[in-house]
């Protein structure tokens, strides 16, 4: 079996439609990259369709997310013709939160937050992943501190996959340019100080100089993550 280190002395130098090239022949058929519609996965997602490159795309539809974010999907699909697999919550799980704890627990505790992730993103991240070997996203390394230390290729021993973050070293910027460039379909909310779009609830505007994470769940002082990525 192939290791994290062959992989990343494999994909290290190429540019990034030969390293999703080289991924899908070596894992043919198994290679899914999660998409938020961010800045940085429309990048990703131009480059798959553009290349036709063999790889699945698709998004987790939290139920909370903003209609900007429903806007794109719908144009980005239209701008490729493709399409892009929705994974919801289940929902038993959702009628038994909103039940329990009503429809915004997550503003309560820090343990009501990381509950309706779970419900709403992580739950539905592990049925998205469910045979697939490759796991690509969309993570910069400069997006937050936890995420400095972050690995082109990385193996993630409780979903037996591998992670392939091809945009770790991007910044800002070159996401930016890159879309203008290509004219890519972005949420329109980043024209309107967004960074970081997550869930509606738990997504605000940032100041300038502010940390580019500092609209997720801005009323914790906490880690900013879902657990998506752990
Ligand atoms: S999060 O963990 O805080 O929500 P973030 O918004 O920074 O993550 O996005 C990082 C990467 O996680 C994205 O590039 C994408 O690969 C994945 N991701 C985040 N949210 C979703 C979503 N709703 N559906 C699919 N993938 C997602
Ligand atoms: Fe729930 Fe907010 Fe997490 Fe979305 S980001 S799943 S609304 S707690």
């Amino acid at each position: 079996m192939i290791t994290v280190q062959d992989l990343t002395y494999r994909l290290q130098d190429k540019d990034i439609p030969s390293q999703l090239q080289t991924l899908t022949e070596l894992f043919a058929g198994q290679v899914s990259f999660s998409s938020s519609f961010g800045q940085e996965d429309q990048v990703l997602t131009d480059i798959i369709f553009r290349n036709q490159l063999p790889v699945n795309i698709f998004t987790i539809d939290t139920g909370r997310l903003f209609q900007e974010t429903y806007d794109v999907m719908d144009k980005t699909t239209a701008r490729y013709h493709q399409t892009i697999q929705t994974y919801f919550p289940e929902r038993n799980d959702v009628e038994r939160l909103v039940k329990e704890k009503g429809f915004n627990s997550f503003y309560e505790s820090v343990d009501n937050r990381i509950e309706c992730c779970q419900v709403r993103k992580v739950k539905p991240l592990e049925r998205a992943l469910q045979n697939v070997k490759v796991w690509v996203t969309g993570l910069r390394a400069d997006q937050s501190q936890n995420r400095k230390t972050i690995p082109l290729v990385e193996w993630i021993e409780d979903k037996q996959l591998f992670k392939f973050n091809p945009l770790l070293n991007w910044s800002l910027d070159a996401v930016i340019t890159y879309l203008d460039e290509f004219k890519v379909p972005y949420n329109l909310l980043h024209d309107k100080g967004f960074i970081s779009i997550g869930c509606a609830p738990c997504t605000r505007a940032i100041e300038p100089g502010e940390d580019l994470r500092a609209g997720r769940w801005w009323w914790e002082s906490s880690k900013k993550e879902c657990g998506l990525h752990k």
